[in-house]
């Protein structure tokens, strides 16, 4: 096993706190894989350190090496963002598998059968079900590979602009050749889709393996209460799946914050402190108190009013009424405005 790896990715500070709690994730879920970050030069020591201390390996990978293939790609196409770093793993040839997963993910049971699966295998993303999300697949590094998917930049480019977009056109039989490199979307379930299938949510949500915080704001936008287990702020959007939320911010509050206070004094780092925040700040500071998922049946996005709060709570949310997607929807673009 010590040849087979999971590996993630954090170019700024900000996201090498979720690193910190993907990696505990996979620790407490008693992982027997090697674990690893990619992380950009930008990344300070102190977050490097505690990385070191949950990661077997940190390795520093250059995001604007202009010797880089990729970085003559992105030259041509500076859209294309930092997320092609990510096909640096390919790079990591130590290991003969591994399973790439985003900081922005949760482990929430032991899934090393993932190791199982051959490449490129990945769920279905829930915007276009024909391409895979690239926040979880499995793969194999070889320096051939990576070669190719640097052409491929090169010649084809990303039509997400990032990452996603050049693995979906690389490996373009995905959603036809092989049903087995279909993960099941338990492995990487994301908001979007408790949002626009709230009966699937409650039927299959419970069997989450892995959480994926898909979208702009990251479950770091928000600030923690321990006392009282609040999660307010974040943007104007309403959290997206509060119990998960709340996992996130109990894993990183007990685990993490712990090794952030070795390294730099007793700060709290219970606030949004986090630097890639979005320039707005009309922010609305809706507060929502929810259950850990571990302790209960999955909930769903709990929205606005006290009232409707306290019918979430009781599980009676009313999926295809006043609770629908449409008044969810609604309810956001009020706080658009
Ligand atoms: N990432 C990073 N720095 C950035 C943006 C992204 O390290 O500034 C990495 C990180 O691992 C992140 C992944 O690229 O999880 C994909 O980006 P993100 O999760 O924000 O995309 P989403 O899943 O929301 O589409
Ligand atoms: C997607 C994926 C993410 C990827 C991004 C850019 O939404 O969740 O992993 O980095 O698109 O392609
Ligand atoms: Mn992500």
């Amino acid at each position: 096993m010590a040849d087979q790896a999971f590996v993630t990715l954090a170019t700024n500070d900000s996201y090498s706190l979720g690193a910190m709690v993907l990696g505990k994730s996979l620790r407490n879920h008693n992982t027997t894989r090697k674990l690893v970050v990619l992380v950009g030069p930008n990344v300070s020591e102190p977050r490097q350190s505690v990385l070191r201390r949950i990661y077997d390996d940190v390795k520093v990978v250059d995001v604007l090496d202009s010797g880089d293939t990729a970085h003559l790609a992105l030259m041509k196409r500076p859209d294309l963002g930092v997320t092609l770093t990510k096909l640096h793993c390919w790079t990591l040839t130590q290991y003969s598998k591994c399973v790439f997963m985003d900081a922005d993910t949760l482990v929430l049971s032991n899934i090393d059968e993932l190791f199982d699966r051959e490449e490129l295998s990945a769920a279905p993303d829930p915007g276009w079900p024909d391409c895979f999300n690239s926040g979880v697949f499995v793969f194999r590094p070889s320096v051939e590979t990576y070669g190719k998917l640097l052409q491929y930049c090169t010649e084809k480019g990303s039509f997400d602009g990032g990452d996603q977009g050049v693995l979906n056109g690389f490996f373009n039989d995905w959603a036809t050749a092989d049903i087995s490199k279909h993960l099941p979307f338990v492995y990487n379930l994301s908001s979007i889709a408790i949002y626009t299938y709230l009966p699937a949510f409650k039927q299959f949500g419970g069997s989450a393996k892995v959480v994926h915080f898909l979208g702009q704001t990251k479950p770091w936008s928000y600030t923690f209460d321990p006392q009282t287990k609040q999660i307010s702020g974040g943007s104007q959007e309403a959290p997206t799946h509060p119990a998960f939320l709340l996992d996130w911010w109990t894993l990183y509050a007990s685990a993490v914050v712990p090794m952030l206070q070795e390294q730099y004094g007793d700060e709290p780092f219970l606030t949004g402190c986090m630097e890639s925040q979005e320039s707005d700040t009309t922010v609305t500071t809706e507060t929502v108190q929810v259950e850990s998922s571990s302790s209960h049946a999955p909930m769903e996005p709990v929205m606005s009013s006290e009232q409707r709060k306290e019918q979430w709570e009781q599980g009676q949310a009313d999926y295809m009424g006043m609770d629908s997607f449409d008044n969810i929807k609604r309810k956001l673009d009020t706080f658009l405005k």
